[in-house]
């Protein structure tokens, strides 16, 4: 399997990673998922600029330009031979030796990328039968914005909400839905969708992005809102959006169906205009 190191497309037994590496220490580091469609990267581009406003956030220098990084990555898919499936890249601040908290200066420390691409189909059977949920306290830091490499909170929630027997997390704060523990998180009531709206609390998934542009451009409407925890019943569809699963319905929530307790109009109408964006955007 070839993946990518540094500026390099190696053999993944030829990767050397060190110890002292702070994004192994600290997960001290920052990370993307872009979904490849008939070996073409998805909206690369607003990856790219999530990437870039989270390096800002986190001061770090990105050892790459746009071109440079999207260039090695077609390089890995053509390797790797892949026609529909994701590609996962991480960038950590690098070596620090010895182990010390402080950022050390950029021109100290040079940030290791790596990643890889894998093989994955549209997940059909999800999409239309959905998933069922839990509600949980979202416990993770103030800067979910951050696209961090430290996701302990994120494990931690689907692993409380699957110790449960359900398939995801619904997490809530303060007494408002956030999202989920691994995609933005949406609610039908009546005709309108719902969603979290970005700042420091949720990730501002590139997903929902598009899907607010399909949303305005289909003339649906839109409340970037956050929902409160007790509209849980009364919600008449639930869903969840991340680049890798697109749009997968939540059809029913600690037990009680959600709706009719199977994909709802606008969840599939909003699903149904993603995939086909997919096709069109690629010709
Ligand atoms: C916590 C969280 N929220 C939202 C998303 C969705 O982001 P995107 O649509 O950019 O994949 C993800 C994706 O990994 C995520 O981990």
């Amino acid at each position: 399997m070839k993946v990518l190191w540094n500026d390099q497309i190696v053999a993944r037994e030829a990767v050397k990673l060190d110890i002292e590496d702070r994004g192994y220490q600290f997960g001290d580091g920052l990370y993307e998922a872009v979904r490849v469609y008939k070996g073409d990267m998805f909206m690369f581009d607003e990856h790219f600029d999530r990437l870039e406003r989270c390096a800002k956030k986190i001061r770090l220098t990105l050892p790459f330009t746009r071109i440079e990084l999207q260039t090695q990555l077609y390089r890995l898919i053509s390797a790797e031979q892949i026609s529909n499936g994701a590609v996962y890249f991480q960038v950590t601040r690098g070596i620090d030796s010895p182990r010390d908290h402080r950022i050390p200066d950029f021109s100290a420390v040079k940030p290791v990328v790596t990643g890889n691409v894998s093989a994955y189909e549209r997940p059909q059977a999800m999409q239309q039968d959905g998933l069922s949920a839990t509600v949980i306290p979202d416990e993770r830091w103030l800067h979910c914005d951050i696209k961090s490499l430290s996701l302990l909170g994120n494990v931690l929630s689907l692993d409380a909400a699957m110790q449960k027997g359900y398939g995801d997390a619904l997490l809530v704060r303060d007494g408002y839905f956030t999202e989920a523990s691994a995609s933005n998180l949406w609610f039908v009531f009546g005709d309108t969708y719902y969603t979290h709206p970005d700042g420091n609390l949720v990730l501002p998934g590139v997903t929902k992005l598009h899907l607010l542009n399909l949303m305005r451009q289909n003339g649906l409407k839109i409340k970037e809102e956050a929902v409160p925890a007790e509209k849980l019943a009364t919600a008449d569809e639930i869903f969840i959006s991340n680049s890798i699963w697109e749009v997968v319905p939540i059809v029913n929530v600690d037990g009680n169906p959600v709706g009719a307790g199977k994909i709802g109009p606008l969840t599939k109408l909003i699903q149904d205009k993603y995939i086909a964006s997919t096709k069109s955007k690629l010709g």
